[in-house]
């Protein structure tokens, strides 16, 4: 039997049903049990656990939908179990990871390995993405019906686009009957060869091949238009320049369903950070300009992108002290992205507080199509997937306290304010921080500090 938990008195917001208001929350059993702004109304059980929330947030577990954990292959580099670590210690409860692992996630037996992993762990829920193609190798279609019917949550290639425009209409029309979304990596190969960042003055500079915004663009718009006969549900991973806003702001304005996530470090680094041959700065997509980090702020202002995931990324050490050529694409994100999205987003004053909450816990739910297992809300009845947030505490990124087993992050040493100090995953605390963000105490004694 889980422990009741009484979280008292904080800024409670769900945006699933338009809450927003200092409230208690009740937790017991794996559910929500009860939500009152009336003080004093709830009480916890015998045996229960007060948890002081004043100050903070209480929010659905925020949802990433976008996780590379490494696992079958590479687990040197990443495990399901120190993924899911990684995410809990972030404020995520539920992650959906990639299937560009050794080998690929594309048959049923691979898709359900993940998932006895990611139980045995115990710690953030992991969805799992079906790869749509073989081997992703873009030539055959993957059993796709098979891996959802074991629980695929989605289909992507990623880190591949698919790219071939017959392969990519049998992917949708498949989709589309399964009612799964499909999440593309928009990058036309023909395009990028040779690519390390985006082509510019700064690849000029520094002799370095360039990945031009086309390659981006042209994926989405072909897949608009292929996708009017299907009509799947489609979803532009890691969205990095202006123009691919100015595609999806006019597909979603046509009722097309698309969506489209963004990344913390397309909205906050741009490709001036590849100076010094740094290979932090090394992504996929790369990291592009002013100009598009402000279209993608519009873009989610105006609702375009309706989505922020990490594209949590692990490489080891020795890989990215390669020179920038050969060095691998990515960065972690899992541990730093809330206090990076509550800069660029909510401190920049783009949006609001709420809003923030809704790109990461409501949107991504419904995306995944996991919003009818009561995850990414926080309501009476439902699944108690909580994460309480300290928006005042100051601190600095320290890549080498991560959970995750990769180190390959660019905001290290920076300072940023914001981070999640509880998290609860179907009623089970996994996260306190330090003692010091939330007093602990059971409900029958009162001074008795406690860390579950
Ligand atoms: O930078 C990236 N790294 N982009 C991707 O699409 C794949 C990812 C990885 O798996 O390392
Ligand atoms: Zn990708």
């Amino acid at each position: 039997m889980s422990t009741a938990f009484l979280l008292l008195g904080g800024r409670v917001i769900d945006p699933s049903t338009g809450r927003d208001e200092t409230a208690d929350v009740l937790i017991a059993d794996g559910l929500v049990v009860a939500i009152s702004a009336t003080r004093g109304e709830l009480t916890a059980p015998a045996g229960g656990r007060v948890i002081d929330c004043e100050g903070k947030l209480v929010v659905p577990g925020l949802i990433d939908p976008h996780v590379h954990l490494r696992e079958p292959g590479a687990d040197d580099k990443e495990t399901i179990a120190s993924g899911a670590a990684a995410a809990i210690s972030g404020g995520f409860t539920s992650v959906c990871c990639m299937p560009n692992t050794t080998p690929a996630i594309d048959l049923p037996s691979t898709v359900e390995f993940v998932q006895m992993r990611a139980n045995a762990s115990q710690k953030a829920r992991v969805f799992v993405t079906g790869a749509a193609t073989v081997g992703r190798a873009g030539e055959q279609l993957a059993p796709m019906g098979a891996m959802a019917q074991v629980g695929a949550v989605a289909f992507s290639d990623d880190g591949d686009c698919v790219a071939s425009a017959g392969m990519m209409g049998k992917v949708l029309a498949v989709c589309a009957s399964l009612d799964k979304v499909f999440m593309q990596h928009c990058q036309d190969p023909t395009l990028t060869v040779g690519g390390a960042m985006n082509a510019g003055v700064v690849s000029a500079r520094l002799g370095l091949g360039g990945w031009p915004g086309v390659a981006e663009e042209v994926i989405i718009e072909r897949d608009v238009r292929l996708n009017r006969g299907h009509r799947a549900r489609y979803h532009v991973q890691h969205l990095s320049t202006a123009g691919s806003v100015e595609i999806v702001r006019r597909a979603r304005a046509q009722q097309q369903p698309i969506t489209a996530e963004a990344s913390p470090h397309h909205l906050l680094l741009t490709e001036e950070m590849c100076t010094g041959y740094n290979t932090q700065a090394k992504v996929n997509p790369p990291l592009r300009c002013d100009s598009d980090i402000h279209a993608i702020i519009e873009g989610i202002i105006d609702a375009t992108i309706t989505i922020l995931a990490t594209d949590h990324a692990p490489h080891t050490s020795a890989e990215k002290a390669r020179d920038f050529s050969s060095a691998p694409f990515g960065m972690i994100g899992l541990e730093c992205a809330l206090p990076l999205y509550i800069k660029a987003l909510v401190e920049s004053g783009a949006i609001s507080w709420a809003r923030l909450i809704a790109l990461m816990t409501i949107e991504p739910a419904r995306l995944l199509g996991i919003d009818g297992r009561g995850l990414g809300q926080l309501v009476p009845g439902l699944s108690s997937d909580v994460t309480v947030i300290d928006p005042t505490v100051e601190w600095t990124i320290d890549a080498e306290q991560f959970k995750s087993k990769s180190r390959n992050c660019p905001f290290d040493g920076w300072k940023v304010k914001g981070r999640a100090s509880n998290v609860f995953v179907g009623g089970r605390c996994l996260l306190i921080r330090d003692g010091v963000a939330s007093a602990v105490r059971s409900s029958s004694q009162s001074a008795r500090l406690d860390v579950v």
